[in-house]
């Protein structure tokens, strides 16, 4: 079988936690596996987190949480999406915490108490700003005095979530931050006692540690990349992920050869083309054509006019690449270190796209587990 591989680095991925944990100290961390664990394959990835001893985990969806526990993941499960009378039962029944994000939810949810006598964990989503989900600052107090007068509500946890954590001026996570001390604040009079407050993604577990309080809740730096180029990168994370695909074959042309669609690519002298059989449709990101390069064997070379659908070129110049042998698009190997983030930044993208995009008919690898 030939295509593109995605293989996936879990002895990186443990390490990664390890830094983050060691960073945060006693906080707990919650580690976050939504969209297939940011395109990593989401049972090894937790399972490798969980010989870790990470006992919570956030996904978004519904489905995202079943599949965990129908995979016999006995941790505690967090989903972000809004929650719907429809899954408040399996919700309880099956241990998912859900998010309580707008005004609403909190009437679904006592009339299931009232209907059934029960009802599953919520975490208290306080919209400080993202204007995202969230019950909005100014509304979150009183929800929060009604939550206490509905007896039979467990709210396990109160969080919100950073817009800018990880761009270099902070002002704005500083804004948020304050308004969601006014309500731990408010909360506190009101005779809460949450056992999970938490406010840090990646960006503030490098930048904000006003903001880590007792947990949090990370994706990015587990993966091995971060979440832009303005935080501070002095934690030496590794790519969990290194993406490559195979040379499928090789041929000389001479100088001034057009190279794929709309021969924007001209050959300056004569050199060696090579096909990579991986395309846009695979999750290889085609706007890097323009100035991207792959790596083989401790080199750089070009990426030789637009990315196929399945395949790409590439321009080998002088070398005779081996055919059947793979070149790295990003990630790092034994030759080579190729940083999604490079990547990102340079076709204005972030590592978040580039790394949940990898798909089509990639075969994820898992080594080192
Ligand atoms: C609500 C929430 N919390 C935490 C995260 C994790 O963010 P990061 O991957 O930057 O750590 C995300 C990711 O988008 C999120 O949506």
């Amino acid at each position: 079988m030939t295509g593109p591989e995605a293989i996936i680095h879990l002895d990186r991925l443990r390490h990664n936690y390890r830094l983050i944990k060691r960073q945060v100290g006693d906080r707990q961390v919650m580690a976050v596996v939504k969209a297939n664990a940011y395109g990593h394959g989401v049972i090894p990835v937790v399972n490798a987190l969980r010989a870790e001893g990470v006992n919570y985990f956030a996904v978004f969806s519904f489905e995202e949480a079943v599949e965990l526990r129908d995979a016999g993941i006995t941790e505690e499960i967090l989903i972000f999406s809004r929650l719907s009378e429809d899954i408040l039962e399996e919700a309880t029944e099956r241990n998912i915490t859900l998010n309580l994000s707008w005004n609403d939810d909190l009437k679904v949810l006592k009339e299931f108490h009232r209907s059934f006598g029960r009802s599953p964990k919520i975490h208290f989503k306080v919209d400080t700003g993202m204007t995202r989900l969230g019950v909005q600052y100014h509304e979150a107090v009183s929800l929060l005095e009604e939550i206490k007068g509905s007896p039979g509500l467990h709210c396990e946890g109160i969080y919100s979530h950073y817009a800018t954590a990880d761009e270099g001026d902070l002002s704005y996570a500083r804004y948020q931050l304050k308004r969601f001390n006014k309500v731990l604040q408010a909360a506190k009079v009101l005779g809460f006692h949450f056992k999970y407050v938490h406010f840090s993604n990646s960006g503030a577990v490098l930048n904000l540690q006003q903001s880590w309080f007792n947990m949090v809740r990370v994706g990015m730096l587990l993966y091995g990349a971060f979440p832009s180029d303005e935080v501070p990168m002095d934690l030496p994370i590794m790519p969990v992920m290194e993406f490559t695909g195979p040379i499928v074959a090789v041929r000389p042309v001479p100088a001034g050869t057009h190279v794929s669609y709309g021969g924007v690519y001209r050959t300056k002298r004569d050199t060696n083309i090579g096909v990579i059989q991986t395309g846009f449709a695979d999750g290889f990101p085609r706007p890097w054509y323009v100035d991207g390069t792959v790596a083989y064997k401790g080199k750089r070379y070009r990426i030789a006019g637009r990315v196929c659908m399945d395949q790409f070129m590439v321009d080998f110049g002088d070398c005779v690449p081996t055919v059947g042998e793979k070149v790295l698009f990003f990630g790092q190997n034994d030759t080579d270190v190729l940083r999604v983030e490079e990547i990102a930044q340079a076709i204005q993208s972030t590592t978040y796209v580039l790394l949940t995009a990898i798909g089509g008919r990639t075969r994820r690898v898992f080594v080192g587990g």
